[in-house]
């Protein structure tokens, strides 16, 4: 069965991500391949490990006119991703042409959105021009995303709890900064156990380094798995 744990594979070479998607079971991860990996090994590496029947989520969010965009999210598509994503910052019109150009699609991928980067705080934000606090303009444009017929947004943990209140339970939370009780924190400031964020409303968790920098990957996930299985038993 599918845990809810999406592995970012975040290395610079196509070797290593498949030396590690070797070892990972397709029926129980999902992978997220960002802008290095992408750049560096193209959309080769991301039709070979969706034809080996992984998930894969291409986190590229694209963030251009509309109809960029839109050819942006049908190249995707054509490589048989899971899940695409764009900036909900990119407007209505962007996000609805995204939409629009996978919709006819027999197995389209699902959308999410990216509010406010995480590592934008108050001031940087207000530096763009942005005169609502962060947790305002996260809610204002998942609202938005999910006017434009987005199927979710990428938050942090802190965010899904008024995310899943404000905007019912079909809209998917995608939800990175996942690490172990006691586990170092890199450099993501505000981080949740996977029990922590599930309980906060989030459906897909993206866990990268304890993952992917693990001397032991696989037991990594065991323990990740323990604790999401602590959570159902209420200890
Ligand atoms: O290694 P770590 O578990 O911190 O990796 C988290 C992944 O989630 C990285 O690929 C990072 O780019 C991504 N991400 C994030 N924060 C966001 C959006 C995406 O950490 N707000």
């Amino acid at each position: 069965m599918k845990t809810p744990f999406i592995i970012a594979m975040d290395f610079p070479k196509a070797s290593q991500a498949w030396e590690l998607a070797d070892r990972l079971d397709p029926r129980r991860y999902r992978l997220k391949i960002g802008k290095e990996l992408f750049t560096a090994a193209g959309p080769d590496l991301v039709r070979g490990l969706a034809l080996h029947d992984f998930d894969v989520f291409l986190d590229l969010k694209f963030h251009d006119i509309p109809n960029t965009v839109a050819g942006a999210c049908q190249a995707a598509a054509k490589l048989g991703v899971w899940m695409i994503n764009v900036h909900a910052s990119g407007g209505r019109a962007m996000m609805e042409a995204a939409r629009d150009a996978v919709a006819h699609l027999p197995q389209r991928p699902l959308i999410t959105a990216v509010t406010v980067l995480t590592s934008l705080g108050a001031e940087g934000l207000a530096e763009t021009g942005v005169k609502r606090k962060p947790a305002d303009q996260v809610r204002h444009l998942a609202t938005l995303a999910r006017e434009c017929g987005m199927d979710g947004v990428v938050c942090s943990g802190r965010e899904a709890a008024d995310l899943r209140k404000t905007l019912g339970t079909d809209f998917k939370l995608v939800t990175p900064g996942i690490r172990l009780p006691g586990s170092p924190p890199d450099d993501q400031n505000r981080t949740m156990t996977p029990a922590q964020a599930l309980a906060a409303g989030a459906d897909y968790l993206v866990v990268g380094r304890p993952v992917t920098t693990a001397a032991d990957p696989i037991g990594a996930l065991e323990e990740l798995n323990r604790n999401l299985k602590s959570r159902k038993e209420g200890k």
